[in-house]
């Protein structure tokens, strides 16, 4: 049994007071032990306020990216071991505007990925496609080679401890999400690639989808056997869009 998990994603939004207040919302609305992990990626600026005000709490903190290099001369970037000290436990990398905004190729994802887990993070890795390769019927060799890049980098083992997140490019931000078959299908064809190297871990692994889910949706898509909780944009900022989220992912 995998427990479900939800993350939200800020982004770029809120001010300092916004997203402190989004917390204590979110901390009076969820239950002391929810059945499902729950994580918040706020901006990093306000990772370490954030860090106190869920101290002792159900919801634990992410980073939204992260630089593939350790301490040193690379102004602008924020390594893992400082997300560490910050109070985060989890780590997106290779969303798709990484990808495609900051031309984030596959090495340079598994680098970010690798250099978070080997300071204590847990990545969460998206993979997807855009509507273009889904039109050409290229979904499932694109979510194979970005997932591929960083196992071999990593190691498959490196999935014992890690999320993978499936968030079709063109369904994130879009109002337009996968349906729950379409979500699945993709979902399967990942647990598949994972199985090829380790059925164990295939079997554990934790697969959310990502891309346009809101309260209206999130209970039948997570309701697919390969659909384990959600990576939430736009409806992780308002406070009872996600706990509703939230509630659908526990009760699945
Ligand atoms: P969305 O974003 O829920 O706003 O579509 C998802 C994401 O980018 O992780």
């Amino acid at each position: 049994m995998r427990r479900p998990f939800v993350a939200g994603n800020w982004k770029m939004h809120g001010s300092r007071a916004d997203n402190a207040q989004l917390i204590e919302a979110l901390l009076l609305g969820l239950p002391n032990q929810p059945v499902a992990e729950i994580v918040v990626c706020p901006p990093f600026v306000y990772l370490w306020e954030l860090s106190r005000l869920l101290k002792s709490s159900s919801i634990a903190l992410g980073a939204q990216s992260v630089c593939a290099e350790s301490l040193g001369a690379f102004t602008g970037e924020v390594c893992a071991s400082m997300l560490k000290d910050v109070g985060c436990h989890y780590l997106i990398v290779g969303h798709s505007e990484r990808r495609a905004i900051y031309k984030e190729d596959d090495s340079l994802v598994a680098r970010k990925f690798f250099i978070g887990q080997s300071h204590g993070l847990i990545p969460i890795l998206c993979v997807g496609e855009t509507l273009d390769e889904r039109e050409k019927d290229q979904t499932n060799a694109v979510v194979a080679r970005q997932l591929n890049a960083v196992l071999d980098l990593a190691g498959i083992a490196a999935l014992s401890n890690a999320i993978i997140a499936y968030e079709p490019v063109w369904a994130i931000g879009t109002g337009k999400n996968a349906s729950p078959a379409q979500a699945q299908d993709v979902h399967a064809h990942i647990r598949s690639v994972v199985a090829a190297r380790d059925a164990k871990i295939a079997a554990a692994v934790r697969i959310v989808y990502g891309g346009s889910v809101k309260a209206a949706n999130a209970r039948e898509i997570f309701s697919m056997p390969d659909v384990d909780g959600g990576l939430i944009g736009g409806a992780s900022l308002k406070a009872d869009e996600f706990l509703k989220i939230c509630a659908a992912a526990q009760s699945h």
